[in-house]
């Protein structure tokens, strides 16, 4: 495993977007968490490298897949973990965001993993505060450790990212993941589009260089990969479709619907998914699906960011 002191290290301290990153740190990365997704083949599947750091992970929101990927990222590179719920914390007697950190810095952690409703609140933790400062979602805004295993994914399927043509769908308004995505494929080099109902797509889209389809039909025509992003119906404050079943007639992936191009079409989800909403069950768990390989990918793809993060100085 090469996972020797390399010289490559990332121009950022903190992992707080993807927006601006260089496609070498992408691909670092990427390179990176190869090695470790060896390292999760092996019959004993932890190393060594953060012996000694402390790493907290503080969620404000609710999670299954980031949380429990990142503690098993953390546990698997000896790091000692403490997790931290809003829910049963001094949160809910008005201690503010900058206490809570600074009372837990104190305590000498060295990584903040923190996953916040408010977009932002990563960035704002990165100037309070001295320990590294790693993304895991802040309200609409970015999901980087997500994006970078859609990436891994990716490329691991089709050998590249460059040229490779991925429409994200549905809910792009409200989705941080539909952002970092967007940010991650444009420096790798893919042709990105969006598509969903006018309501759901954010006005100057196009200014960040992606193409913008209405009709469900025309985007499956022009994709490789469909990455279906969830309704977030706990983030739409009004009414942005008239019923969830037309929603589901319109742009709802249907095995039918993909029947009609005659090609394999690679599809992605971060999860988690309604299911028979944006996804019917049988493309879901169909044999193009690769939903359940992000998910084993991101734990390699958060121990590379861990490792390459925890071990700079
Ligand atoms: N994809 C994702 O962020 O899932 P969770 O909300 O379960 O962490």
């Amino acid at each position: 495993m090469p996972l020797t002191e390399s010289s490559r290290r990332l121009a950022s301290r903190h992992l707080l977007g993807l927006e601006g990153m260089p496609k070498e740190d992408v691909q670092l990365i990427l390179d990176t968490a190869k090695s470790f997704r060896e390292v999760l083949e092996r019959p004993i599947k932890k190393v060594p490298t953060l012996q000694g750091k402390t790493i907290v992970n503080l969620f404000f929101e609710s999670s299954t897949r980031t949380r429990l990927s990142f503690e098993l990222a953390e546990r698997r590179l000896s790091a000692d973990v403490v997790n931290f719920s809003a829910d049963v914390s001094s949160v809910k007697k008005g201690e503010t965001l900058k206490d809570t950190a600074r009372n837990i810095e104190m305590m000498k952690i060295d990584i903040i993993v923190i996953r916040h409703a408010a977009a932002g609140a990563p960035h704002f933790l990165s100037k309070v505060v001295n320990a590294i400062i790693v993304n895991a979602g802040d309200g609409a805004h970015e999901h980087p450790t997500q994006a970078l295993l859609d990436l891994y994914t990716m490329r691991e399927k089709f050998g590249q990212i460059e040229g490779l043509n991925v429409c994200i769908v549905g809910d792009i308004a409200h989705s941080r993941v539909a952002l970092s995505d967007i940010h991650g494929l444009k420096a790798m080099g893919a042709n990105v589009s969006v598509c969903g109902p006018k309501t759901l797509i954010p006005r100057e889209i196009e200014r960040f260089g992606v193409r913008v389809h209405y009709k469900l039909d025309d985007a499956i025509r022009e994709s490789d990969v469909l990455n279906v992003l969830r309704i977030q119906l706990e983030r739409q404050a009004g009414a942005y479709f008239p019923t969830i079943r037309e929603y589901r007639e319109y742009f709802g992936i249907t095995r039918e619907r993909l029947d009609k191009v005659k090609r394999p079409m690679t599809i992605m989800h971060p999860g988690p998914i309604n299911r028979d909403v944006e996804l019917s069950a049988n493309v879901a768990d169909g044999e193009h699906s690769l939903i359940l390989q992000q998910v084993l990918n991101g734990v390699a793809v958060r121990m590379a960011i861990l490792y390459l993060l925890g071990t700079a100085n």
